[in-house]
């Protein structure tokens, strides 16, 4: 078959060979009709082969009216003694024989590349049917995953597949679940249906306790950022919650406003309406006139003496146990309290409409007020005694779009200082590695951590930062996906070493994406709008080579599939009990 080959290699550049072909029907494998992105055999002498992958054809027209078919190629590597190394440094110029690369010289590559308990596998060459692209699984999850697709690409089916995987591989036979600790944030509920037997929180049994949250969030959720006053709302509340925690943790030494402590959000908002209504004696100021109290006389008397003497800190533990009531203000007499001036006024009702609130009650509820720290670690970990699991699918779908930030922020905390005091906690018993490295997967990331400067993503944006930048050193890395790569915070794009990018349509992302992605895979990532579902350019340092995938379809899809509209609509008309419908939505 060489023998009939009519193609010369025309000129080498470090980063692309040109290759003259007469006839491309006869310049083909059996196996194969040559695509972008097929790998040619380029080689000088038998025993070293260059492998390149296609970028482009062009047809240019001979003067005597026959075509003539240039096909450029970026160069991968070499095969030489059997063992692919990438880089094309070593072939002698010129080559002489060029002709599509053998399935058997494929596998090779893909093959050797690495040894077989590194190797995790989830796809397969899309042209090249049948050969498996493994990529090294430590190198893979233990960086940055970002999985890049246009709506309906397949990111949700890739997420799952590769989890799937990920959750069933054991180093050896044995009974039960593997190691593998993955949280997912799951923002369309689609992933039960994927993971089965995984732990599954939402709206209604997740416990997020209000007292872990840390000042951002409670910043974010109590604080109204577009008002003037809020930089005394957020002392008030600072040191409000710091002394509540005192007065609860009377053992702990050392008590900061964002140590993970509890206190009593009741308490908390009684000492703020206390503060809003006190009065003080004019004539000595840190003497409360409060009604009922040491000094309170009727008509509020003259003397310096009235009122009661408290201390800052006397004063609001006073205040949380109940609502005083407080000598209204008289000429000279009694003076109003710090805060009557409207300071705290929409503060307080924005606290009480949030706190009172039925679907908050997974954050201020008694299951709330009453878990321990650990039982709310071991929620998101899937360390439920005797239903343990891998996997912990966490359903945003009925979170309030306006705690959907903090909740992300808050969870996400508690992952990242999870791994920090764990590595800690692990290296004082004798030095051990991490040994429960957990994956945070986020789908349409851009919703937490978007680009955007505003307010009401400044804590879930702070706290998956963090993760990007360092969670890596604590055994906490991300999966990110997203179909709008573009309107992702870049902090956080651009720390994920290995890319699963699928058919991207939109210009700006595709632009971003090529901006972005490890400039290895020459002209391939041109072609990003014109892949087909459930394939995928595979990228980054886990990865042998970069290279065109075709993502093995899972048998536990996630139930994000397209709806087969036509056929549901050619069905017979059906009714729907709006009655039970409407309850559900409503409730
Ligand atoms: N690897 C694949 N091979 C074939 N079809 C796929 C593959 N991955 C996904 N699909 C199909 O594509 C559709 C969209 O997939 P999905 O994962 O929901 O995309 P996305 O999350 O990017 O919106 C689904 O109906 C699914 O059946
Ligand atoms: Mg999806």
């Amino acid at each position: 078959m060489t023998d009939s080959i009519n193609a010369e290699v025309i000129s080498v550049y470090p980063d692309k060979v040109k290759v003259a072909v007469d006839d491309l029907n006869s310049f083909r494998l059996a196996e194969e009709h040559l695509k972008v992105g097929s790998y040619l055999r380029i080689a000088d002498c038998d025993d070293v082969v260059l492998v390149a992958v296609i970028d482009s054809f062009a047809i240019e027209v001979k003067d005597n009216g026959d075509r003539k078919y240039i096909i450029e190629a970026s160069p991968l590597g070499v095969i030489k003694n059997e063992v692919f190394s990438r880089g094309g440094d070593s072939i002698a110029i010129p080559p002489k024989k060029v002709e599509p690369a053998k399935i058997s010289e494929i596998e090779k590559i893909y093959s050797y590349g690495l040894a077989d308990k590194e190797k995790f596998d989830f796809s397969q060459l899309s042209h090249n049917c049948g050969v498996r692209v493994p990529v090294d699984g430590d190198k893979f999850f233990n960086k940055h995953i970002g999985i890049v697709g246009s709506t309906g690409s397949g990111k949700s089916h890739t997420i799952a597949t590769i989890l799937q995987k990920a959750t069933s591989q054991k180093s050896k036979p044995y009974e039960g679940l593997n190691n593998s600790h993955i949280i997912i944030f799951d923002i369309h509920a689609e992933y039960p249906s994927a993971f089965p037997s995984s732990n599954k929180l939402s709206v209604d049994d997740i416990v997020l306790p209000y007292w872990l949250l840390n000042s951002e969030e409670l910043e974010e959720l109590f604080l109204d950022s577009g008002d003037n006053n809020n930089y005394n709302q957020s002392s008030v509340l600072r040191s409000i919650i710091t002394q509540n925690k005192k007065k609860h943790n009377p053992d702990v030494e050392k008590i900061f406003y964002d140590s993970p402590l509890k206190f009593d959000i009741e308490e908390v908002l009684n000492c703020l309406i206390n503060l809003k209504s006190e009065t003080k004696n004019s004539k000595a100021v840190d003497r409360y006139m409060i009604v009922g109290e040491e000094g309170d006389v009727e008509n509020s008397s003259t003397t310096a003496e009235s009122g009661i003497y408290l201390s800052n800190e006397e004063k609001l533990n006073m205040y949380f146990s109940k609502l005083y009531e407080f000598r209204p203000t008289k000429a000279s007499n009694v003076t109003k309290g710090d805060y009557a001036d409207g300071t705290l006024d929409k503060f307080v009702s924005r606290f009480i409409s949030k706190y009172k609130q039925d679907r908050l009650n997974f954050l201020f509820g008694t299951a709330s007020k009453d878990i321990s720290f650990e039982n709310t670690i071991k929620q998101f970990l899937g360390y439920k005694e005797n239903q343990e699991a891998n996997v912990t699918i966490i359903d945003l779908s009925g979170i309030p779009f306006e705690v959907l930030s903090i909740t992300v922020s808050l969870i996400s905390r508690i992952l990242f200082d999870l791994g920090y005091n764990y590595k800690r906690y692990a290296s004082t018993k004798g030095g051990r590695q991490h040994d429960i490295p957990i994956l945070l997967v986020l789908e349409e990331a851009h919703k937490y951590v978007p680009k955007s400067d505003l307010a009401r993503f400044k804590a879930s944006k702070n706290s998956i930062e963090r993760i990007a930048k360092e969670g890596r050193k604590y055994g906490v890395t991300l999966l990110l996906a997203s179909q709008r790569p573009s309107e992702i915070s870049e902090t956080i794009f651009s720390q994920c070493s290995n890319f699963v990018a699928m058919r991207l349509t939109n210009p700006d992302d595709q632009n971003y994406v090529r901006r972005i992605l490890p400039d290895t895979f020459g002209n391939l990532t041109s072609n990003l709008s014109s892949l087909q579902t459930g394939e995928a350019l595979l990228m980054g340092d886990a990865a042998i080579l970069p290279s065109l995938v075709k993502i093995d379809v899972t048998e536990l899809p996630p139930s994000s599939s397209d709806i087969p509209y036509l056929k549901v609509w050619k069905s017979e008309w059906k009714n729907l009990d709006f009655e039970q419908f409407t309850t559900q939505w409503k409730s």
